[in-house]
């Protein structure tokens, strides 16, 4: 069973936790009866955000709504989601790409294609579904000219075609009073300069490649497409990319978050190993 801030949530574990059955998808296509046919686990509670993944079969039912109080985002991990946003057109996202339903838009969440379409939602504990019913208000086109931060729809696919796997890169994809993600493109070998953060629990999802983590005085592992890492607060974190390919890991943080260094010999020692 997978828990909610894991250190190490494996993808294919995920998948097969919250996915139908063979027998399951029989029945739905039999009787066309979509009741009970998306399952969720909770993946992070940083303090600041909850984040669950949604899986439901293409085809299961949305439930349009609003939130009056916070930006609402997802990762897609699995299969093709369709959105409708606030007054724009409809988007069809897939793994790696990032949805931003800013707050007050109403979203429209639909399962497009595939028995799995998986979506982490991220946003906040005690968010309410209550303003429901609008209707889509009107369509616009999605501007061509919008670059990030803040997307209505971050392509994973846009990112790496902007920026290619050439060099080592990083650009924040997301930015509100809550959150910072950053998207970061690393060369085989490469690692990050080791730190800890003294209060800001740090939690990534890994889009590309092979990426090893050493947290305090814990054994490395390593974790591949789809995976999801959870480091709390006062673990030092090294990451380094392993193998041949090249990596791309969204690492969400808050937005003023403080580095300690390990190299730095005047800043404090991480608490916990
Ligand atoms: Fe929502
Ligand atoms: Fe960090």
């Amino acid at each position: 069973m997978i828990q909610t801030n894991q250190r190490h949530i494996d993808y294919r574990e995920l998948c097969a936790e919250i996915g139908q059955s063979p027998e399951q998808l029989a029945r739905l296509r039999e009787t066309g009866d979509y009741a009970g046919t998306t399952k969720s686990v909770k993946t992070v509670l940083d303090g600041r955000n909850r984040a669950a993944a949604i899986s439901s079969p293409a085809g299961a039912p949305s439930d349009p709504h609003l939130h009056a109080d916070f930006h609402e985002w997802w990762i897609i991990m699995a299969g093709e989601v369709a959105y409708e946003i606030g007054e724009y057109e409809q988007i069809v996202a897939s793994f790696g790409d990032i949805v931003l339903a800013p707050c007050g838009y109403r979203h429209d969440i639909k399962p497009h294609k595939g028995d799995q379409c998986i979506r982490m939602v991220v946003g906040l504990e005690d968010s309410n579904h209550d303003l429901k019913g609008l209707p889509h208000p009107r369509t616009l086109p999605i501007p061509e000219d919008w670059e990030p931060p803040n997307m209505i729809h971050t392509r994973l696919e846009y990112m790496t075609e902007r920026h290619g796997l050439e060099t080592n890169w990083g650009e924040v994809v997301l930015l509100d009073q809550r959150n910072r993600v950053n998207m970061i493109h690393s060369l085989p070998g490469q690692s990050n300069r080791p730190h800890w953060h003294p209060d800001m629990d740090e939690w990534w999802f890994v889009a590309k490649g092979q990426i090893e983590w050493k947290v305090g005085d814990e054994g490395p592992f390593v974790a591949g497409r789809g995976d999801i890492v959870f480091v709390e607060a006062g673990y030092s974190h090294e990451i380094t990319t392993v193998g041949d390919e090249s990596s791309i890991r969204y690492a969400v943080t808050a937005p003023d978050v403080v580095h300690h260094f390990l190299d730095d010999p005047d800043a404090p020692r991480p608490p916990r190993v």
